[in-house]
């Protein structure tokens, strides 16, 4: 125990490498060019019907990357089915969506586009559109020979989304560097994640996003819960169609979780505390004291790092 305590003192990298979570890095390689041509794409509303959208309308950045109210409206007010996630740190998700029907975010973007309850578009309506402003299709063509097209519009946004990687979080720093502080209370916090099991499903650097789990592994959570099951409910089998995945739901990432407004699939909780005793109590099957949840609040409120985004307004 003492020669391990001085190895990482000598080594604090060493004791983040023994630990289940490890700390977010910067992604490196991204092209510049590229990260900035997304990043305008991703405020553009030309890419919705009627120019009433973008990306950033529902992913508010300032807002860590999801929205503000429980279900997000599309264009014409829509109304959509499912709590929106947040845009930070989904590159490391192993898959994208709630139900993980998108294999990379490149793949992803399809779904906004053409979602009737999003940005109601096709492809060659986006591209002839765009194509239509001479001051982006040069911006473009620096960047891709090809010009504006379904492809490279989606390289761009995708490339400006693998950007936006949240760094710095406390519990990362102390993770490097054990010497550093850390409130007691986010300390026993993640003593007790390891503890209880959460680590189980919430693992790795995103602390979540790389394994499905079903909702309600120890209960009806959706017997229990006071509305109608929709189809959003269940979850991977609507992609899989198997039995096995009716309620499964990909793990999401907690890394940002302390900051968003919302939780679950469904929107149905709006304070952290409630979720992380529904999770207890579906996940676990087990009631845990107050003391405890936020002893474990206070664990996933250290996971949330920083992106300069966070500082800038929506360009709304
Ligand atoms: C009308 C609101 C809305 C708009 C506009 C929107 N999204 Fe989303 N986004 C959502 C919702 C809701 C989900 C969850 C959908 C699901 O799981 O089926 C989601 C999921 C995602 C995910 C998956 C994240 C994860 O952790 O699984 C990514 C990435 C994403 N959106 C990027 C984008 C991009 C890029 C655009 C613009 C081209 C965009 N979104 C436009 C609401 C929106
Ligand atoms: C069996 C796997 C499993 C275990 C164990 C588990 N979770 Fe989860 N967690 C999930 C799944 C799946 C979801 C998404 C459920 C949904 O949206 O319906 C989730 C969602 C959450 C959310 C909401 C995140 C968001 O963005 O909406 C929080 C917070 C959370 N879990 C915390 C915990 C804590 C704390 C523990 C331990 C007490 C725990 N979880 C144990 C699988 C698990």
């Amino acid at each position: 125990m003492r020669i391990w305590s001085l190895l990482l003192f000598a080594f604090p990298l060493l004791g983040a490498a023994n630990e289940p979570i490890l700390p977010l890095e910067p992604e490196i390689g991204l092209d510049a060019d590229k990260v900035s041509l997304g990043r305008s794409l991703f405020f553009d509303k030309r890419l919705s019907r009627g120019s009433q959208v973008s990306c950033a309308s529902c992913h508010q950045l300032p807002s860590h990357g999801a929205d503000v109210k429980p279900l997000s409206s599309g264009v014409n007010g829509a109304l959509g089915e499912l709590k929106t996630p947040t845009v930070y740190n989904a590159a490391l998700n192993i898959r994208q969506a709630w139900d993980g029907r998108a294999q990379a975010l490149y793949d992803q973007i399809d779904s906004p586009i053409l979602n009737p309850k999003e940005h109601d578009m096709t492809w060659p309506e986006v591209v002839a559109k765009l194509n239509q402003d001479k001051t982006l299709v040069a911006q473009f063509t620096r960047v891709y020979s090809q010009g504006v097209t379904q492809h490279t519009i989606k390289d761009a946004i995708a490339t400006f989304e693998g950007a936006l990687i949240t760094l710095n979080a406390p519990f990362d720093l102390w993770l490097k560097d054990k010497s550093v502080k850390l409130p007691r209370s986010a300390i026993a916090g993640y003593e007790l994640f390891k503890r209880y099991g959460c680590i189980s499903c919430h693992q790795g650097r995103n602390v979540g996003g790389n394994m499905f789990a079903k909702m309600g592994t120890f209960g009806d959570y959706f017997g229990d819960r006071n509305t109608p099951i929709q189809k959003a409910d269940y979850g991977r089998f609507n992609v899989t169609g198997n039995e096995q995945d009716r309620f499964v739901f990909k793990v999401p990432s907690l890394r940002l979780a302390s900051k968003q407004a919302y939780f679950f699939h469904d929107a149905s909780h709006s304070s952290l505390e409630s979720a992380v005793a529904t999770m207890a109590k579906y996940q676990l099957g087990r009631n845990i004291s107050d003391s405890d949840i936020n002893k474990l609040v206070a664990f996933i409120d250290s996971l949330a790092g920083h992106h300069h985004e966070m500082d800038l307004e929506n360009h709304e």
